[in-house]
């Protein structure tokens, strides 16, 4: 009988997770320099693409995993249609989607359906998936139930593999980008150029705009018309601190210290980029209105170099601001 097991790791010096899926055990170090699971804390390695080869699954299931796969390493298939930017899911998901720290997106196949203040309702994944097409991928989601929608969430549940849905999204290891420190001293703009320059510009660019290959994306733009747009959850500080801090730059993650992080998210985040889709016709107002649950935390709406970021019409390589998706859905059944 095939069973996943999955361990929760008894304190910090369990640096090595063991994993039992059917009758292989097989360990998964976790990168070095990242902080270890401690006690408590629930620990989930993924399946990889070699384990759905040797499952016992029908084929037709993995062939849709398979598909579900590659449009999330390569969503670019998907641009003009879905995608108006140059990012993969994989750009920001990283390791496949599997990596913690990295925002590894297995939580969301067992967390959902919940509630989400974002956008005030009930969420299952397939709107979790639309979130990020809308505005990480400055697009529109697939519509809900087609292949690609499908293929995305039976990949994602397929990471799941073994979790007990509705285990606790706050003792997952690794789940999302977990928060820094606060900085020391209040993050900086000319600090953060510089650690920009010396440590990431050899890839993104000075201008920020990263490098696209014959339409293959081989850095991913940080900023400006084909980067994620202001509604995007890395536009706020705290996320992106702590996804630079633990994954870029890339192969060398954990070497910026907390502050050079804090620093370098600042900088990136106070460059222009396409309009949030939520966007009223007045920024001001826009930033009021969605000013708790996530503009506290951006500075879109704020001036910068006396000029108002997100004060503009430009919503980058699409032609609509809002994709149908966003327009609110009412739950109104009793
Ligand atoms: C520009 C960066 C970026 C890109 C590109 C991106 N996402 Fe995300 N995604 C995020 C952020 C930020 C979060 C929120 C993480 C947090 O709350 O710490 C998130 C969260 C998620 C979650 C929820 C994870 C959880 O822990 O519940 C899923 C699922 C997800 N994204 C799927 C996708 C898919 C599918 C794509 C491609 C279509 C994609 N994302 C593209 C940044 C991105
Ligand atoms: C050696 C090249 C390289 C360096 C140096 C590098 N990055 Fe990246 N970065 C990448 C790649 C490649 C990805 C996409 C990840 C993937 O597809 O596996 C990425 C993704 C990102 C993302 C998420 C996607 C996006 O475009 O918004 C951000 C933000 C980012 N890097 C910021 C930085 C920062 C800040 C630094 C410097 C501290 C840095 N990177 C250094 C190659 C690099």
């Amino acid at each position: 009988m095939k069973k996943s097991t999955l361990f929760l790791l008894q304190g910090v010096a369990a640096a090595v997770a063991l994993v039992a899926v059917g009758a292989q055990a097989k360990e998964m170090r976790f990168p070095v320099n990242n902080p270890q699971p401690v006690e408590g804390q629930f620990v989930h390695v993924p399946p990889t693409m070699e384990d759905l080869e040797t499952a016992d699954m029908h084929p037709e299931l993995k062939r849709v995993i398979r598909r579900g796969h590659d449009l999330f390493i390569n969503t670019q298939q998907l641009r003009g249609k879905n995608v108006f930017n140059s990012m993969n899911c994989n750009s920001c998901h990283m390791g496949e989607g599997r990596l913690p720290f990295a925002g590894p997106v297995w939580p969301a196949a067992v967390v959902l359906p919940n509630y989400r203040p974002k956008n005030d309702q009930v969420n299952n994944l397939e709107e979790r998936i639309a979130g990020c097409f809308s505005y990480s991928m400055n697009g529109k989601p697939p519509a809900w139930g087609s292949d690609d929608m499908v293929a995305l969430t039976t990949y994602h549940q397929w990471l799941a593999k073994g979790v007990p849905i509705y285990q606790s999204g706050k003792t997952m290891y690794g789940r999302g980008y977990p928060n820094l420190p606060d900085a020391e001293q209040k993050p900086d703009y000319t600090r953060g150029q510089a650690v920009y320059e010396e440590n990431c510009a050899i890839c993104h660019q000075s201008d920020g705009s990263g490098v696209v290959q014959n339409d293959k994306v081989v850095f991913p733009a940080v900023w400006g018309d084909t980067s994620y747009n202001w509604g995007a959850g890395i536009t706020r500080h705290f996320t992106l601190a702590s996804f630079i801090k633990h994954n870029m730059p890339l192969g060398r993650p954990n070497s910026l210290t907390d502050q050079q992080a804090w620093d370098v998210a600042y900088y990136i985040n106070n460059h222009e980029r396409p309009q949030d889709p939520r966007y009223t016709g007045d920024v001001k107002e826009t930033r009021a209105m969605y000013l708790d649950t996530f503009h506290v935390h951006t500075s879109y709406g704020l001036e910068h170099d006396g000029k108002l970021l997100g004060d503009h019409d430009n919503v980058g390589e699409k032609d609509f601001l809002k994709p149908d998706a966003l327009i609110k859905r009412t739950y109104t059944a009793d």
